[in-house]
């Protein structure tokens, strides 16, 4: 899979993408994460990508041009990755507060994309006219707002790259993670057994799977149903 991204500040994106997960998967040929400055695709030589917003107020608000470019030029880069695919960008994602809220159920259909370009916002936004025409998904990753989607779009990102099939091995296998089938992960404990008289439960330490594994099932049930009980709701 490829993801290529946008930005006006790309110094911010490139450390999440250079570790762990992120990097094994880069590493191992799953994962192609490609940076892009907007500002290449300047409308001048001062590097302008923002304007005044037209009915006043205060904020920019990132041009049409630029963006327009940029996804245009890279998009004509991208060959079908399969025959039969129409080449291109099979997605074209917004990060922004008022987009769709970032699920694991979306992440696990992102993973499965041949190439995916993300565009970080600054300001007050980008030009409505970008987000018509050519943004496929808009994505918001919480009810809260960031300076820019450039941290959002590192959370996308990593919760997909890690779907990637062959990115995770058996020991860190997503399909245990929390939200896989809606409900929280159990608890989990390492050595020692006992840590100041606290002690790891016996059901772990029984050696019996059967056991085990109805214990993390009954774990799992009770954290969400204390914690997050919408999530029953949508099994
Ligand atoms: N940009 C600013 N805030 C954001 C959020 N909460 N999610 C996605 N992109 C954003």
């Amino acid at each position: 899979m490829r993801i290529d991204i946008i930005s006006v500040l790309p110094e911010l994106l490139q450390s999440p993408m250079q570790h762990s997960i992120m990097k094994r998967a880069q590493e191992k040929g799953f994962l192609e994460v490609h940076i892009h400055n907007l500002r290449n695709w300047a409308v001048n030589e001062y590097g302008q990508v923002d304007d005044y917003q037209y009915g006043g107020g205060a904020g920019m608000v990132m041009m049409c041009e630029p963006l327009a470019k940029a996804i245009e030029q890279l998009s004509s880069e991208r060959k079908p990755v399969r025959p039969g695919h129409p080449g291109g960008y099979d997605e074209v994602i917004y990060l922004t507060p008022d987009g769709e809220m970032l699920n694991q159920k979306i992440a696990n259909n992102l993973s499965l994309k041949g190439n995916i370009i993300m565009i970080c916002g600054h300001y007050k936004g980008i030009d409505e006219r970008i987000r018509q025409h050519f943004v496929t998904k808009e994505i918001s990753i919480g009810d809260y707002v960031l300076s820019g989607g450039e941290l959002a779009a590192a959370v996308l990102v990593d919760c997909i790259g890690r779907l990637i099939p062959g990115v995770l091995n058996d020991e860190t296998s997503a399909l245990f993670d929390s939200f896989q089938d809606n409900l929280l992960a159990p608890p989990v404990y390492t050595r020692p057994e006992d840590f100041r008289g606290w002690k790891v439960p016996d059901a772990l330490l029984s050696g019996n799977h059967r056991l085990i594994e109805e214990w993390r099932n009954e774990q799992s049930l009770k954290r969400t149903k204390e914690r997050r009980p919408g999530l029953l709701e949508n099994q």
